[in-house]
This record gives structure tokens, C-alpha cells and sequence, in this order.
């Protein structure tokens, strides 16, 4: 199928190189210019695992190509939107600029029996609302909400292998027209035995919603736990490992530590009461508003640790922040939890240093008053106290008592809970971690 993929960021590019992995022949556009010549030469302007070397595959096969000019949508079956929905400046509400610039952008391009195809996270209502433009420019063309639940990190398998498709069309038929033509866009994972469910336009786009919610409830209920070990001396990690073991819970996602971060979750759960108070439905997540406030409180926790560990006072203490992305395998620094306690370490007085693998020069735009250091043995020199925000591998590898031969003192704060207290210890560590003794 010939297929156009608006919007290439973190979700648009994966989307459109997988497509063309499937065998459908892609154009992926985008405003950005500096992105597109990016990605026309397979070297895609974020990291993602696998995404430069699939890019590098299908761009050789001649069925993907990047443009900034969105006539180039002319001639496609089938038209993705995967423009970003940032938090609105100063709102809790979704920024639907994006989105709606790209389907008005859009509409001149759309033929007879085109489909459109939503994959944005919207607030609920947006797909009626796009559909009736659509209709209005070309009557024979359909709008299908058809929402994307990929992990950064893990986006390219993700896409191609889903837990699931979700189809949204409007009145929610499986005999919808344009539901044949999306099976055939995804026919070699729906072969494989991906399920798909088919609903209507605002199941699919709180189906979305929901998903990101349930997942953030999860996190925060677990550091809710964690305040609590705390208050009793218990570990919230053999807590998590307990409860997790009934399959009704379930083990994933009830990692306590620094909270979570990233361009989806905060945002979404946010746009997602600010949209339910619109409807008139907000107490209904109200409850949102505790996920998201047990969350930030993680942030001013880890600053009060850092403190104790430092002895009572922050300032002028030497503190390397190990792992600044929102989570590891990703140079995503939106809304990071790890940033944002180093500059508050900072801003109380530390002497903060930042070392990642992937993120420092995403992150020294973002604080420039934070120092960072790429090569993580010299960041680690002389501190007074490590701090481990983002579990990168490499930082879990750590042996604690070849680092305790580059540090001040041997202080560590463990953000994930993700190193063996015991063994820290052993080797002449102070050991910290979130909600453990
Ligand atoms: C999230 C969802 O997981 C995807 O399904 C969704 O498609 C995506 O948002 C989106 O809306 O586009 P992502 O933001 O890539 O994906 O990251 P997650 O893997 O969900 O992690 C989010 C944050 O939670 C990270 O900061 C991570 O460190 C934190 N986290 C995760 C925890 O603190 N504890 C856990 O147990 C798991």
C-alpha cells in the first residue's frame, strides 16, 4: 500500500520505517528540516535501538522517503498522523496545534476512499471533531483512530509486533470500509496473531488514556508503598516482588524509585483531567491528581535523601548524578525525573555533575547550568556522594569496590533500587535506595 506518515519524531519515523519493513511503500514528512535530511541519510535525530539500522534496510529497498513538503501525501491509500500533543504552556490540558495543523494541512491531498488515520494520543472527542474536515474536503474518505502504545527504548518491536491493535471507527463496526484496508496495512503482525479489537472513535482514543493512566497509577501506587516502607522500616522491592506474583497484579511496572518522567505519561494523565473536566466528568480522576502528586513528591524525596547522605548539608558537596534520560535506552530528557533533582541538587548548593551515555547534549540544552561529563570514570572522581537516577546497564554493572577507589566518599543513592545492597555495603559503601532500609 502507499502509505504517508506526517509527523517524524519518536513515534512518526519508527511508524513510517516499519511500514516500510511490511512492504508498503512510505513517505514520511515533517516541518523539520534538519530531521528530514537526518533521516534521509538512516541516522535518525534521537536514539532509538535498531531504528538507524532498519532505516538504513528499507531506505536501500527504495519504499521509504523523507520530505518536508506535505504534497507529497498526493497519492497515498492510506495517511498517518503522528504529530506530538505536548502539555499546553501553563495547562494541564493537551497542545492539539499540531495535530490539527497537520490534518488541515492535509486535507488537499486526501483523494477518494483515502484513509486518515490518527495515531497522535488525543484528548477524547478530537477524532468526531477531525472527521467531520475530513468529510468536508472528501466525501468518499474515512478518519480511523487507531492508537500507538510503544515504548521508547523498544519502539521498533513495538511497532511491529503490538500486544494489540486497536481500531477506532466511527459507529464501531467490524464491516466499517476502511477497516479491510488497515488489516492490510498490518496484515504480516495480524497473520502472525496480533489481536485487534474494533471500536468506536472515543473508545480508541481512551483506550489510550486509560492504558497510559493504569500504567502511571501502577508506579505511583508502588512509591506510595515505598513512603510507607519507609515509615516502618520495611522493603518495598520484596513488597513489589509479593505482590507482583498474583497474576492478577502482576509484577511489571511496580518499580519504585525517582517516579516516572518522560513526553507521555506526566503529560497524558494531566490532558486526560483537564479533558475529563471539560466533559463534566472530573471527579472521576481525581485520583489522577494523587498518582501525579505521589510522583513529584519522589523528586523532593530523593533532594532530602541526597541531603542526609551528605551529612545534613548540600552545600558545596560534590555530587555525579549517573543517568540523566527519562529511562535507559532512550536520550529522552522531557519531563526527567533524573534532571530535574539535579538541578534542584544544584540550585540547593551541590556542586552537581551529569554523566549519561546518550542524553548529555539533549540535557545541557535543557540546564545549562548543570555540568556534564560523557565519561562516566570521570565524572565519578572525587565525589562525595553518586547518585544513580536512570538504570542504565552500564551503571548496574558498577563494582563497587573498584569505584570506591575514585570517590571522595563511598556515598550512593540508589534512584531504581536497582543494586545489591548488600554487596554495596560489603565493599564499604553508605547505601540509600528508595523505600528499603
Ligand atoms: C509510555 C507507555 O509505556 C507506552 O505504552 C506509550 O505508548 C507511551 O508512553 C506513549 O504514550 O507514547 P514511555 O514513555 O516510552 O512509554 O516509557 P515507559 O516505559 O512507560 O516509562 C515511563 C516512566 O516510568 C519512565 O520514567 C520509567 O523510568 C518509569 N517507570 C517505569 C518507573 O518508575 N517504574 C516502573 O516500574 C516502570
Amino acid at each position: 500500500m502507499r502509505i504517508s506518515v506526517i509527523g517524524c519524531g519518536y513515534l512518526g519515523a519508527v511508524h513510517a520505517a516499519c511500514m516500510a519493513k511490511l512492504g508498503h511503500e512510505v513517505v514520511g514528512i515533517d516541518v523539520d528540516e534538519q530531521k528530514i535530511a537526518a533521516l534521509s541519510s538512516a541516522a535518525a535525530p534521537f536514539y532509538e535501538p535498531d531504528l538507524d539500522e532498519l532505516l538504513r534496510e528499507v531506505q536501500e529497498t527504495g519504499r521509504l522517503r523523507f520530505t518536508s513538503d506535505l504534497s507529497a501525501a498526493a497519492g497515498s491509500d492510506i495517511h498517518f498522523i503522528c504529530v506530538g500533543t505536548p502539555q499546553k504552556k501553563g495547562e494541564n490540558g493537551a497542545d492539539m496545534t499540531y495535530v490539527d495543523a497537520a490534518t488541515i494541512g492535509l486535507l488537499p491531498y486526501i483523494a477518494s476512499g483515502n484513509v486518515v488515520v490518527g495515531k497522535s494520543t488525543v484528548p477524547v472527542g478530537t477524532a468526531a471533531r477531525l472527521a467531520n474536515l475530513v468529510l468536508d474536503a472528501e466525501p468518499s474518505a474515512h478518519l480511523l483512530w487507531n492508537p500507538e502504545f510503544l515504548r521508547e527504548g523498544h519502539a521498533v518491536s513495538d511497532t511491529l509486533q503490538p500486544d494489540r491493535f486497536v481500531y477506532g471507527v466511527p459507529g464501531g463496526s467490524e464491516e466499517h470500509p476502511a477497516v479491510g484496508l488497515l488489516d492490510a496495512v498490518y496484515s504480516t503482525p495480524l497473520t502472525a496473531g496480533t489481536p485487534r479489537l474494533v471500536v468506536d472513535l472515543p473508545t480508541a482514543e481512551l483506550v489510550k488514556a486509560a492504558a497510559n493512566s493504569f500504567l502511571a497509577t501502577k508506579i505511583s501506587f508502588t512509591n506510595a508503598m515505598a513512603e510507607v516502607c519507609e515509615a516502618s522500616g520495611a522493603d518495598v522491592s520484596g513488597l513489589a516482588d509479593a505482590i507482583g506474583m498474583d497474576d492478577r497484579i502482576g509484577r511489571k511496572f511496580l518499580n519504585a524509585g525517582i517516579g516516572f518522567g518522560g513526553g507521555c505519561l506526566p503529560k497524558d494523565i494531566r490532558a486526560f483531567m483537564a479533558r475529563a473536566g471539560e466533559l463534566g466528568a472530573d471527579q472521576a480522576l481525581t485520583f489522577l491528581r494523587e498518582v501525579d502528586a505521589i510522583n513529584m513528591r519522589r523528586r523532593t524525596r530523593v533532594v532530602e535523601l541526597s541531603r542526609e547522605l551528605c551529612g545534613g548539608s548540600l552545600l558545596g558537596m560534590r555530587i555525579t548524578v549517573l543517568g540523566a534520560a527519562f529511562k535507559p535506552e532512550s536520550d529522552d530528557v522531557r519531563d526527567s525525573p533524573a534532571l530535574s533533582i539535579a538541578a534542584q541538587l544544584q540550585l540547593q548548593g551541590a556542586v552537581v555533575t551529569v554523566t549519561d551515555p546518550k542524553v548529555l547534549s539533549n540535557a545541557s540544552r535543557r540546564f545549562p547550568e548543570l555540568q556534564y561529563e560523557p565519561n562516566s570514570e570521570k565524572a565519578v572522581q572525587k565525589a562525595d556522594a553518586l547518585l544513580l537516577l536512570t538504570e542504565w546497564q552500564e551503571y548496574r554493572d558498577l563494582d563497587p569496590y573498584e569505584l570506591a577507589r575514585s570517590v571522595a566518599s563511598p556515598r550512593i543513592l540508589d534512584g531504581r533500587n536497582v543494586l545489591d545492597a548488600g554487596k554495596w555495603r560489603a565493599a564499604g559503601w553508605t547505601y540509600r535506595g528508595l523505600g528499603r532500609p
